[in-house]
């Protein structure tokens, strides 16, 4: 049985990589694992009331919605926001029409659009019982307008000398929600000068930090399919060949099994590769260049994020594969003090020690780890964790050798140490070198 199970789960692995998968398979339950976040947190809470807000819609194009507010909901609508009522405070009563008061501990504000919004955005929810059903929410409300109705709202409805907890939304990327809190902070001061605002960042970190089964799974999937990504697109890698093709193809091969890029991939070749965050990606491939690639599919908006370092012209210099070398030993190192206590400054350590060694250490010019999750940079907190997803990217850029490495996995922590998602994809000089002769074999005609 175990033979026939094994064969027929080779069967279908030869056929996952033959067609694109038509849709990725669902996460474990995603409304209820939001409804266990939402539960913890109001736990968090005990007498405390919180508000979390989601992105507004500036322009024409759908905002990015907010790490903490779709962590908490699911929603991708702009305009939306979540009032919680934590676990021993009072809850709210809120007016119905017609109807006496409706007791509730949750409250999903939602953007009450008129049709021709809902059809010119492709919104998914409006407020009402069909939303609250569909999100396992208490209950989903009109949203007032902005910071100030916000504001307005919650001074008719919470209790004298309530304590009201935000995010402090302190990230560049959280310029437009910080904004609305800070219109909603003005407006309550004056309305409500017995409510005490404090914090919320420091509880949703902590939780954001410790992924849930599903989560794990969104983040393998995306791993799994920018591997293939980079596979794909190794064939691309010539002299004469843009850094625009190279890009085009990782995103084709992304998009053709149903993901979305996690970020601008950086596609960086010979001086270009000295840029940690370079993303023009618009230079032309040369001989003797090294080229760094990072590039990270998103799937239900978790986000992979892997750097390979590749020769152009299909083998390393020897100076090349000595700063080579050396970032991945101490990518190894690194690695390898991954475990339950250790922190990303102990992480970090280990990948500076062996540059120092190798007296690359000053070329080191950024962190080694950061957290992943909804987010690429995520939040998180703390000493590693089992169930933590970091990435481990040590990184050497030397620009008056027109020269940059930096080899990035993706890393969950566990009971007794780590498992790298991204192992698959070969990262020994040796193996790349292989990889590129072997694609060459399959190089495009250039036309
Ligand atoms: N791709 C962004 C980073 O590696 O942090
Ligand atoms: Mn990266
Ligand atoms: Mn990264």
């Amino acid at each position: 049985m175990r033979f026939l199970l094994r064969g027929f789960v080779l069967g279908a692995l030869v056929l996952a990589s033959a067609i694109p998968a038509t849709a990725n398979p669902p996460t474990v339950d995603p409304v209820a694992a939001r409804k266990r976040r939402r539960a913890e947190l109001q736990r968090f809470l005990g007498k405390d009331y919180a508000l979390v807000l989601g992105q507004p819609l500036t322009d024409v194009l759908l905002p990015r919605q907010e790490g903490h507010f779709l962590y908490l909901t699911g929603v991708q609508d702009p305009d939306a926001s979540l009032l919680l009522v934590g676990r021993d405070a009072t809850p709210l009563s809120l007016p119905r029409r017609g109807e006496k008061p409706q007791e509730a501990r949750e409250v999903l504000f939602l953007r009450n659009a008129s049709p021709r919004f809902v059809q010119f955005y492709g919104l998914r929810y409006l407020p009402g019982k069909q939303s609250a059903k569909d999100l396992a929410v208490e209950c989903a409300r009109a949203a007032p307008r902005g910071g100030r109705g916000l504001a307005r709202r919650l001074a008719q409805w919470l209790p004298t000398d309530a304590r009201l907890r935000l995010p402090a939304y302190k990230r560049p990327d959280h310029i437009t929600v910080r904004a609305i809190r800070k219109a909603l902070v003005k407006e309550l001061a004056a309305a409500r000068p017995d409510i005490v605002l404090t914090d919320l960042t420091l509880q949703l970190r902590r939780q954001r930090s410790i992924k849930d089964p599903g989560e794990i799974r969104a983040l393998e999937r995306a791993v799994r399919i920018t591997m293939t990504a980079f596979r794909e697109t190794l064939k691309h890698l010539r002299p004469g060949a843009t850094e625009g093709e190279v890009d085009g193809a990782l995103l084709f091969a992304v998009r053709r099994r149903r993901a979305q890029p996690a970020y601008r991939f950086v596609v960086a070749a010979g001086i270009n590769a000295a840029i940690p965050h370079y993303f023009r990606n618009e230079s032309t491939l040369r001989a003797g260049d090294l080229i760094v690639i990072d590039a990270g599919a998103e799937v239900d908006r978790y986000a992979a994020d892997i750097t390979r370092t590749y020769p152009v012209s299909g083998r390393f210099t020897p100076r090349q594969r000595t700063v080579y070398d050396a970032v991945l030993r101490a990518q190894e190192a690194a690695i390898a003090a991954v475990r339950p206590g250790a922190t990303l400054r102990t992480v970090d350590k280990a990948a500076r020690d062996i540059l120092k060694e190798a007296k690359l250490a000053r070329y080191f010019i950024h962190g080694t780890s950061h957290h992943v999750g909804l987010d690429v940079h995520d939040p998180g907190i703390g000493p590693l964790q089992p169930g933590m997803l970091i990435t481990v990217e040590p990184g050497v850029y030397i620009r008056d050798e027109r020269l940059g490495v930096r080899i990035e996995d993706v890393v969950l922590v566990t009971k007794d140490g780590c498992r790298v998602l991204s192992a698959d994809l070969p990262k020994k000089a040796a193996e790349i070198e292989a990889a590129l002769r072997a694609a060459r074999k399959q190089a495009p005609e250039r036309k």
